[in-house]
């Protein structure tokens, strides 16, 4: 950390977190990767192409003739994590119940990224994991790499918040590619710090990209049907022009 507000975010997660479990995840923050691709995808097929490879399948989707082209790309760890001020057992991680808000509702390929060695379903565990890899600023492995980011202009990256950073794991995807011409919007789930580091993170990380407006949702909040992330979700979306109805 570096700024007064990271200072006071971070004094906050550790407040709120538990200062044992937040101090073992400051004194921490891994390479290539591979696409889930449950691709909902593009209107207009047109001869240009782009492969992308799931868990040992590749699948090409087809892409519009100079069209925007849009990637939705998200880290997401279901099993014991933090919930007001408790724990919880989570099915489905809060970043992938988000990431389906999104294409609920806009058209892109979908990509999550998985670890190649899996992260602990223990929150204490992961906590420990993820200390150690910012502190020796690692770059975990990716179990499904992406090919490429060519042919898409709009990126939305999209992560826990982990130690009031994304997981090192995306920068593994990030510094894996070549962001030259696109536009990045980073979104998070998160407890307590919103969009900690990640506006900085993605900017040193991204190569080539501009960095657009960011979304963040409190974790808590975000399977609750009775919450507004849904509609600050959709917010976001038209404000960067994703959605237009
Ligand atoms: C290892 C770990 C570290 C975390 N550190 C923070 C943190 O520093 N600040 C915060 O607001 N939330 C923190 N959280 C809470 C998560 O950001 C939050 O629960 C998020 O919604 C989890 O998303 P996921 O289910 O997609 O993984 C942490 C959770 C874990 C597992």
């Amino acid at each position: 950390m570096s700024g007064p507000a990271d200072r006071r975010s971070v004094l906050r997660a550790g407040l709120l977190l538990g200062t044992g479990s937040l101090t073992a995840a400051l004194a921490a923050c891994s390479s290539p990767q591979e696409a889930t691709s449950a691709a909902r995808t593009m209107p207009a097929p047109e001869p240009s192409t782009a492969p992308s490879t799931a868990a040992g399948v590749t699948t090409t989707t087809p892409r519009p003739a100079g069209g925007s082209r849009t990637l939705l790309v998200y880290f997401s760890r279901p099993g014991e994590n933090y919930f007001n001020g408790g724990r919880t057992d989570l099915e489905v991680g809060n970043t992938e119940v988000l990431a389906t808000m999104i294409t609920d509702v806009i058209e892109c390929d979908v990509h999550r990224i998985e670890a190649a060695e899996a992260y602990s379903d223990s929150y204490d565990a992961t906590v420990a994991r993820n200390s150690s890899e910012q502190e020796d600023d690692a770059r975990p492995g990716i179990a499904n790499p992406l090919a490429s980011l060519e042919g898409y202009d709009t990126i939305l990256i999209g992560s826990p918040i982990w130690n009031v950073r994304p997981p090192m794991i995306m920068a593994t995807f990030a510094q894996a590619h070549d962001f030259t011409g696109t536009t990045v919007h980073p979104f998070v789930t998160y407890a307590v710090s919103g969009l900690g580091r990640a506006e900085r993170d993605y900017t040193a990380w991204c190569a080539g990209a501009r960095l657009g407006e960011g979304f963040a949702a409190r974790g808590e909040e975000v399977p609750d049907s009775t919450s507004s992330v849904r509609s600050n979700v959709e917010g976001w979306l038209r404000t960067i022009g994703l959605l237009t109805s």
